[in-house]
């Protein structure tokens, strides 16, 4: 049987960790064929190996996805290598500093919008271009998150970075709907990876908490967000443009 992906050109970016070592790795198995890029080699080395143990092959590419150049290198490699680019899960992020707005600094806020708004601006739009001059159709898939639909205390810039992604998304789906690219975001909830640990460290029991502020009452898993990515990918979503799709257990629905 084959793959909800098979034979698709994908790149993933923030692909050494996480979320998005979990989906290069779903992808993969789905029948795609995978770019990897992240700025962490360690880390790409490792989703390599994790595909590699389930029968898979990932390339990967170091990058910067703030930087314009990197962004535009990762798709002009992803065609050489590919010959095509059909698709992308525009994932890299960080969190930035802990801090009220008042106490936060401007390094801070131009370091999180750098790579979480502007990252997914240059990438998105690289890929587009290439979608476009090729006159193919694709998917393209940007990680946002619950805190791109609604606020939380002391990480303004995150907060403001991924309203903006949602942002992006929607721009770009209204603009390529009738070219056959579609564009949505991926909105998780609490997800058990190095950026939520690094989160709940500011706070004692935080993350018994968050995890009950889920309708569910537990954490998620990297893969439970790679799986609606992949879906959002594939040709199985393909009426769906320009959403917002929280998988998040729940989270938002509530008050
Ligand atoms: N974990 C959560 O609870 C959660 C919730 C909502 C949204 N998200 C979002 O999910 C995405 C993935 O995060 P994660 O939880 O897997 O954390 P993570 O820290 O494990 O993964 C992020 C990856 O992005 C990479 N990265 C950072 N800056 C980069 C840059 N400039 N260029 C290229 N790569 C870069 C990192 O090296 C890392 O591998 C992020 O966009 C994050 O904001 C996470």
């Amino acid at each position: 049987m084959s793959g909800m992906l098979e034979g698709r050109s994908i790149l993933v970016t923030g692909a050494a960790g996480g979320i998005g070592q979990a989906a290069a790795v779903l992808f993969a198995k789905e029948g795609a064929r995978v770019i990897a890029a992240d700025l962490n080699p360690d880390g790409l080395a490792e989703t390599a190996r994790i595909a590699s143990d389930a029968g898979q092959a990932i390339e990967t590419i170091e990058a910067n996805v703030g930087s314009e150049d990197d962004a535009n290198r990762l798709v002009s490699e992803t065609i050489k290598r590919h010959g095509m680019i059909d698709g992308a899960f525009n994932n890299a992020g960080i969190e930035g500093d802990w801090a009220r707005t008042d106490e936060s600094t401007l390094e801070n806020f131009n370091r999180v919008v750098g790579v979480n708004q502007t990252g997914v601006y240059l990438c998105m739009r690289a890929e587009i271009q290439a979608m476009l001059k090729a006159g193919a159709k694709g998917s393209i898939v940007n990680t946002a998150s619950i805190a791109g639909i609604a606020g939380a205390m002391y990480m303004p810039a995150y907060i403001a970075s991924k309203h903006a992604v949602v942002g992006l998304t929607k721009a770009a789906a209204m603009e390529f709907a009738r070219k056959d690219i579609r564009v949505n975001a991926v909105c998780p909830g609490p997800i058990k990876t190095r950026m939520l640990d690094t989160l709940m460290g500011h706070h004692p029991k935080a993350m018994d908490a968050t995890s009950d502020s889920t309708a569910m009452k537990r954490l998620g898993e990297p893969q439970e967000i790679a799986e609606a990515a992949c879906w959002l990918l594939s040709d199985r979503s393909s009426y769906v443009t320009g959403v917002a799709l929280p998988v998040d257990g729940g989270m938002v629905a509530g008050p």
